[in-house]
């Protein structure tokens, strides 16, 4: 039986504590915010010891696992010191803001020997799956051209109730390192190349309330010679369905939401819908991808069979190098508009 550690109970813990409730063969043990309502309240409702300070609950649960979700300048410091206590550990994305401290986390915890998983829960939604198996199996040939687009609302409530979106020092970005990232993440592992150079430009259009990006956009070459093209920005009227676009050697695919749909070059066609998430989410937002369930059970499955993670801290360094590559091109150039 795991021994799990929850640090953070805003929105996205209960992804976890559902998703471990859930799992045969680990336990949640405590939970841990800084905010003491938030930690009780979950404590409470999970019947566990509620920590204030997330080393104590390392120290004194003698967890196995610990969730980080918590603000991402926190990300990298939390997953040390677990790291370093022997704890392993899985990590809302992103790994970090700097690049350096994601890589460190991940030497480190090479040489302990701990497993280090980053949440990418959209990896294991059908619709990518599809995609994916057809660029393994060699039916849809290499990727050309890959575009991202992503138009979500993100009003001004949104930064204003919270005492860390919107900054730099403490989200380390807006629309692309928190938002955008998902589907950039998915472009990137369908290309699954070594990138060659990255331009982009990053502004604040029109949220006046806060620092960072409100839109970006971007143009990747990767060494192979595929492209990726991203647009995004969250001052869209609504949360519309993302879309990513491949056009490979042997087809084309689309994903737009919960649909994916291959059309190959010989005339076949293949399709996907996402149905509901494997389990009902207690207050889970469905934009976020429903199947933390089925990263966290592979990540639990990892630490028993001592094995990778499907998605390991090395693997996430990938999109975290994309990401800060990004953020270091988009500000050379950054406007606040308002
Ligand atoms: N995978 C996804 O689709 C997805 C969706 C939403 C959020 N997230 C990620 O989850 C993380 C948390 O996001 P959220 O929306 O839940 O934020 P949130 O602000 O709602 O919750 C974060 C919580 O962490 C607590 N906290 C801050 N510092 C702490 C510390 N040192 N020790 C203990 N607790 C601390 C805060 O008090 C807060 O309750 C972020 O990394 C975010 O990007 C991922």
């Amino acid at each position: 039986m795991l021994r799990v550690g929850i640090v953070g109970c805003g929105n996205i813990f209960t992804m976890h504590a559902t998703s471990c409730a859930h799992l045969d063969g680990a336990k949640l043990v405590g939970v841990c915010d800084i905010k003491h309502d938030r930690a009780d309240k979950q404590g409470l409702k999970y019947g566990v010891t509620a920590y204030y300070d997330y080393r104590d609950l390392i120290k004194k649960e003698l967890i196995d696992v610990v969730h980080v979700c918590v603000p991402h300048y926190m990300h990298p410091i939390i997953s040390r010191y677990a790291i370093e206590q022997g704890v392993h550990v899985l990590c809302e994305k992103p790994m970090s803001i700097e690049y350096s401290d994601a890589v460190e986390n991940v030497r480190l915890a090479k040489e302990k020997g701990i497993k280090y998983g980053i949440i990418f829960q959209c990896r294991f939604n059908d619709t990518a799956k599809l995609i994916k198996e057809n660029l393994m199996n060699g039916k849809l040939g290499k990727v050309l051209s890959a575009r991202v687009v992503l138009t979500w609302c993100k009003p001004d409530e949104y930064y204003s109730l919270s005492d860390w979106k919107g900054t730099w020092d403490k989200e380390g970005g807006g629309v692309v390192i928190d938002q955008a990232i998902h589907s950039l993440d998915l472009a990137n592992w369908f290309i699954s190349d070594e990138i060659e150079s990255v331009q982009a430009s990053l502004n604040n259009r029109s949220h006046s309330i806060m620092e960072v990006d409100d839109t970006g956009e971007g143009y990747i070459t990767y060494k192979g010679g595929a492209t990726l093209s991203f647009w995004a920005m969250n001052n869209y009227a609504c949360d519309d369905d993302i879309e990513i676009r491949l056009c490979c050697e042997k087809g084309k695919a689309v994903m737009s939401y919960d649909d994916a749909k291959i059309t190959f070059f010989d005339g076949t066609e293949i399709s996907v819908k996402q149905g509901a998430g494997d389990i009902i989410y207690d207050g889970g937002k469905d934009y976020w991808g429903f199947q933390h369930i089925r990263e966290i059970k592979d990540f639990y499955d990892a630490v028993r069979e001592n094995r990778e993670p499907m998605i390991s801290g090395e693997e996430a360094l990938k999109i975290q190098k994309l990401v800060c590559a990004i953020y270091k091109e988009g500000k050379k150039t950054f406007k606040k508009v308002k």
